[in-house]
């Protein structure tokens, strides 16, 4: 059966999670190829005055990006995030995500991510203003809980749909967690069996067999990756074939990836500039570097160059030499 969300038909059941500083436009666009559905963009505040920064306006820019275009927000009060939600579905965007998952200090200092789940009114509040200021579906993005003891993604998920969030996706930590130890699924397994929207369950998962454990498990609708998706955008081509026909997709060839890294590449420079590039593509290098066998010589090589020419020549020089030995 067909996945939707609201009017929206999804194509696989692999979404990919927004990372700040990470999904990017470019970074979206080449995770949508690989068949990622529903690619989110990185978190934006609900503060508009703060979108003027050139950092705002990169992660407002979805220029040629296929529907949906999903823009997230974090802020901590009803009305500037109904606000924000009318003016971003205003410039176009297709989704609005509320994040109520984010744990660092920066954003819960004020009241924002996942500190949001320790007042459960609030969220009421929040969710019930920002479905009713925009026409597009409004999800949710939340962590399992505010600590251990803690663990309310059940009761939120019950709010979420009684204020008609569209879907909603749970991150199988809390947020006293962090990052911290491996990601649980009861608590998505407990919020499935209170609502019937659309869930996506995220944390860990790191290919296909992981993904099928945990939609089995949680009785979830999709799962949500991030990590495992930095330095392997192709990863969604491998989870959707996996679920949807039970088969494993063939290995990508090194030199199909190769191409995929290359063109990252130019399309980060083309996205952020000359310096910016530079430095935003070092840090995608670092990832992919991890499957190469000379990863830590050919990273710190690749870590000093400071102009695009000379980053894209000696990535194209070291990753097509790791790929002519696969032909060999
Ligand atoms: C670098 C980084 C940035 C992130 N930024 C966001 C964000 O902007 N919005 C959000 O909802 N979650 C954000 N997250 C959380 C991820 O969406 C996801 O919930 C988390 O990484 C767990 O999934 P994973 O184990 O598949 O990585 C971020 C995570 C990382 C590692």
């Amino acid at each position: 059966m067909t996945l939707r969300i609201a009017h929206y038909a999804l194509s696989g059941r692999a979404l990919l999670a927004p990372m700040a500083g990470v999904t990017d436009r470019p970074f979206r666009q080449l995770c949508r190829r690989f068949g990622a559905t529903l690619a989110g963009a990185e978190m934006l505040s609900a503060d508009q005055r703060l979108w003027t920064s050139g950092k705002s306006r990169r992660r407002m820019d979805h220029e040629g990006e296929p529907e949906p275009r999903v823009v997230q927000l974090v802020g901590s009060e009803p009305a500037p995030l109904a606000a924000a939600a009318r003016r971003n579905g205003a410039l176009g965007a297709h989704r609005i995500d509320i994040n109520m998952g984010c744990p660092a200090k920066k954003v819960c200092n004020r009241y924002c991510g996942s500190a949001l789940l320790a007042d459960e009114a609030l969220v009421q509040r929040i969710l019930d203003a920002v479905v009713r200021a925009v026409s597009v579906p409004v999800t949710l993005k939340i962590r399992t809980g505010t600590d251990p003891t803690r663990r309310n993604a059940a009761r939120i998920a019950q709010v979420a749909q009684s204020c008609g969030v569209a879907a909603l996706a749970i991150h199988g930590r809390t947020r006293a967690d962090l990052f911290r130890g491996a990601a649980e699924h009861d608590t998505i397994r407990a919020a499935r069996a209170h609502v019937h929207m659309p869930l996506f369950a995220n944390g860990d998962i790191d290919g296909a067999l992981r993904a099928r454990a945990v939609l089995d498990f949680t009785g979830a609708d999709g799962v949500m990756i991030g990590r495992a998706a930095q330095g392997a955008p192709w990863i969604f081509r491998d989870v959707n074939r996996y679920i949807a026909t039970g088969q494993f997709a063939a290995p990508l060839l090194r030199a199909a990836k190769t191409e995929i890294i290359l063109q990252h590449l130019e399309s980060l420079y083309e996205f952020y500039g000359e310096h910016t590039g530079v430095r935003m593509a070092r840090k995608h290098l670092g990832w992919y570097c991890r499957q190469h066998p000379d990863a830590i010589e050919l990273r710190s090589s690749l870590m000093s160059i400071e102009d695009s020419a000379s980053q894209f020549a000696a990535v194209k020089c070291g990753f097509e030499r790791w790929a002519r030995q696969e032909a060999a």
